[in-house]
């Protein structure tokens, strides 16, 4: 059963309707590179990929959101009229809440619904599947009032709820991904005024994601310390954000820093530098540099960002060893979760067949799971064509 059929069939059993459900789907997504350089207003490279998140819905007549999480074998029912409170009980939840919260808040009026969710995004693997959670959400509070849908507003509303609602600080990057990716393309996103530019990816370009198999733990107070280091280094540079570092102002100043803040400082503002040249490069179609620059950010969220754990380095180094690979990197978040390589597609296979020889021997005993991805089209409702 595909995930259409899967959650139009949840739906049914859950919540009988007599009408039929509207299906809306969003996709999870990989960093090419620009890692955590979001919330300090840089520049991130990520394309949407094919794993998603679906969301089959029914509007009701009254203010109630009632919703079946396939995937969790679990059900919630909260009051859009009534205050709309985190639950403690059902994690995954927090973002039906969430989204639905930060909608009322931009003023959009929203009616109650019937939903059921299934996805194929692994979860915990840092391939934002709760970002997509969210904006297939937002299209469907949205498009079932017939309200307007702007995708960088639905991906503000996507952060709000991680941010005030869920309580993990990111940044907006996932969101954005999700609901404006273009297919065959990355974006190059400008965090600050949140412009971008599609990129393509040359079509004899396989892009790999390999999940290391460890699950990312602590991430959240982790990932929440590295930003407030991030604030605090800006805070000691005198600007609004690392963003605004230039490279004559960290060689001047850095030396000040605690060599802690140094390093983290020295991380986003190399990363971003990094960023808009491998957006460059990957225009040319110059994979080569593409790939060294992927590199080199690996090493940067290692040593000076802190992010990577061991098995991650393992992985990234049996992949860039494989005679042909462009560049591999940790992508997302850190503290686990998967890397990414970018090769000719007719490396892939090698690249798939060195992870599964060595890697768990060499981890005792993680098994990692390669994916082949392809850049993907944003968030949107899946429009059944009649057979007539
Ligand atoms: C997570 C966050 C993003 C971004 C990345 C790191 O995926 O949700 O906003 O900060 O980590 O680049």
């Amino acid at each position: 059963m595909n995930l259409e059929e899967k959650t139009r069939a949840a739906l049914q059993a859950h919540f009988p309707a007599t009408t039929p459900p509207r299906i809306f789907s969003a996709p999870g997504r990989v960093n090419l590179i620009g890692e955590h350089t979001d919330y300090n207003d840089g520049f991130v490279l990520p394309a949407a990929i094919d794993y998603r998140t679906v969301v089959a819905a029914v509007p009701r007549t009254d203010a109630i959101v009632e919703v079946f999480a396939v995937d969790m074998d679990d059900a919630d029912t909260f009051d859009l009229e009534k205050p709309i409170l985190p639950s403690a009980g059902h994690l995954w939840a927090n973002y039906v809440r969430g989204m639905a919260k930060m909608l009322l808040e931009a003023g959009f009026s929203l009616r109650g619904a019937s939903l059921a969710i299934a996805g194929n995004i692994p979860p915990g693997a840092g391939l934002s599947s709760s970002a997509a959670l969210e904006m297939a959400l937002g299209h469907a509070f949205l498009q079932l009032n017939g309200l307007p849908v702007d995708g960088v507003q639905l991906a503000r509303a996507g952060q709000l709820a991680e941010n005030d609602f869920v309580g993990v600080q990111c940044g907006i990057m996932d969101q954005f991904i999700s609901a404006l990716g273009q297919k065959n393309h990355a974006l190059l996103i400008d965090c600050r005024d949140l412009s971008f530019e599609p990129i393509p990816i040359p079509a004899d370009t396989a892009i790999i994601i390999v999940d290391s198999g460890v699950k990312r733990g602590l991430v959240d107070s982790a990932y929440n310390a590295r930003r407030e280091q991030c604030n605090a280094a800006a805070e000691l540079f005198g600007v609004p954000a690392l963003r605004d570092v230039t490279p004559d102002l960290f060689a001047a100043r850095a030396d000040n820093l605690p060599p802690l803040l140094k390093r983290r400082a020295r991380h986003v503002i190399t990363e971003n530098a990094r960023t808009v040249r491998a957006a460059a490069a990957l225009k040319q179609g110059d994979m080569a540099t593409v790939g060294t620059l992927l590199n080199e950010s690996h090493i940067s969220m290692r040593d000076d960002f802190e992010i990577t754990v061991p098995e991650i380095d393992t992985l990234v180094e049996i992949i860039q060893a494989v005679p042909g690979v462009y560049g591999a990197r940790m992508t997302g978040g850190g503290f686990g979760g998967c890397c990414v390589a970018l090769a000719p597609n007719a490396v892939a296979t090698a690249v798939a067949e060195a992870v599964e020889n060595v890697y768990t021997g060499k981890t005792c005993c993680y098994h990692a799971t390669v994916y082949r991805c392809h850049a993907s089209a944003g968030a949107g409702e899946i429009v059944v064509q009649s057979a007539s």
